[in-house]
């Protein structure tokens, strides 16, 4: 494999859900997640934990703003900004106010925003009420070959997994930006949309846990428990009062980045080893 990009290692660490109805959303996260709210503008809140965080705005229902990967050294920033616009990429200023001025945003083929930054020394250190570091964010979209060329080719994720159909067509691609195995994924579907966010656990231990919490709160798993294929991670996922959907996960893997993509094939015991899938085609 070629030299990493400079954008190696990086991580999710915010986003921003839209909502017609933040209000709604803001409460559910706050008990749901154990979040603690903060108001960060006109109809903007800041829900954050010591491990996740993110931002909800009023909004077309189940939109993400944009997601937001920190990057640990300014230079590296500097080379990642210097390498899109040489690849004829259009920079833009940073929506996010957590990042600070060297921050910017690309937009994907699909119209997603994304940004890169380096963040302050968080003043947060506590514990969260349970584990759950705020790890990857998947988008669906029809034209996985422009996303492949977008998110490997100019931003420089290694792909870690593909899911091909019986005509060798891609259905879903898994990029890593650090040694987790995926820190952004998309799914092939009939539109360009959210789907899906995960909080990744410290063991199979705080999935019971979770479990236990959703159940107490009466939210309903909505897939799972269940184990990927792609990333081998233990997960379930809960839909959120507007239907997006956030998935606990425990165990997902680690891939050097000299490791090479694998492929698997269209179904469901690739998306779910255990057992009944979410096919989004
Ligand atoms: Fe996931």
């Amino acid at each position: 494999m070629d030299e990493p990009s400079p954008l190696w290692p990086a991580t999710l660490h915010h986003f921003q859900f839209n909502s017609e109805n933040p209000q709604a959303l803001v409460e559910f996260y706050e008990q749901g997640l154990g979040l603690s709210v903060r108001e960060a503008g006109h109809d903007l809140w800041l829900v954050e934990g010591a491990e996740r965080r993110f931002f909800i705005g009023r909004g077309r229902n189940e939109t993400v703003a944009y997601s937001a990967f920190a990057m640990d050294d300014p230079i590296r920033l500097e080379a990642l900004q210097r390498r899109l616009s040489d690849a004829g990429v259009t920079i833009e200023a940073s929506p996010s106010p957590l990042f600070g001025n060297a921050s910017f945003s690309v937009t994907d083929p699909d119209g997603q925003r994304l940004v890169f930054g380096v963040p302050p020394e968080s003043a947060r250190k506590g514990r969260d009420t349970l584990p759950g570091r705020l790890q990857h964010i998947v988008f669906a979209t029809t034209d996985l070959d422009r996303i492949v060329a977008f998110y490997e080719q100019i931003l420089g994720f290694a792909v870690s997994d593909r899911v091909v159909d019986e005509n060798d067509r891609l259905t879903a691609v898994f990029f890593r930006s650090d040694e987790e195995h995926h820190t952004y994924a998309a799914f092939k579907s009939d539109g360009a949309r959210f789907d899906h966010v995960a909080l990744e656990t410290s063991g199979w231990t705080d999935i019971r846990d979770w479990g236990d919490h959703f159940g107490s709160l009466r939210v309903p798993l909505w897939w799972g428990p269940g184990r990927h294929g792609p990333g081998n991670n233990l997960f379930f996922m809960v839909r959120d009062p507007d239907g997006n959907r956030v998935e606990i996960s425990a165990e997902l893997e680690i891939m050097p980045y000299d490791m090479a993509a694998r492929t698997w094939p269209h179904e469901e015991h690739t998306l779910n080893m255990w057992g009944q899938a979410w096919m989004r085609s």
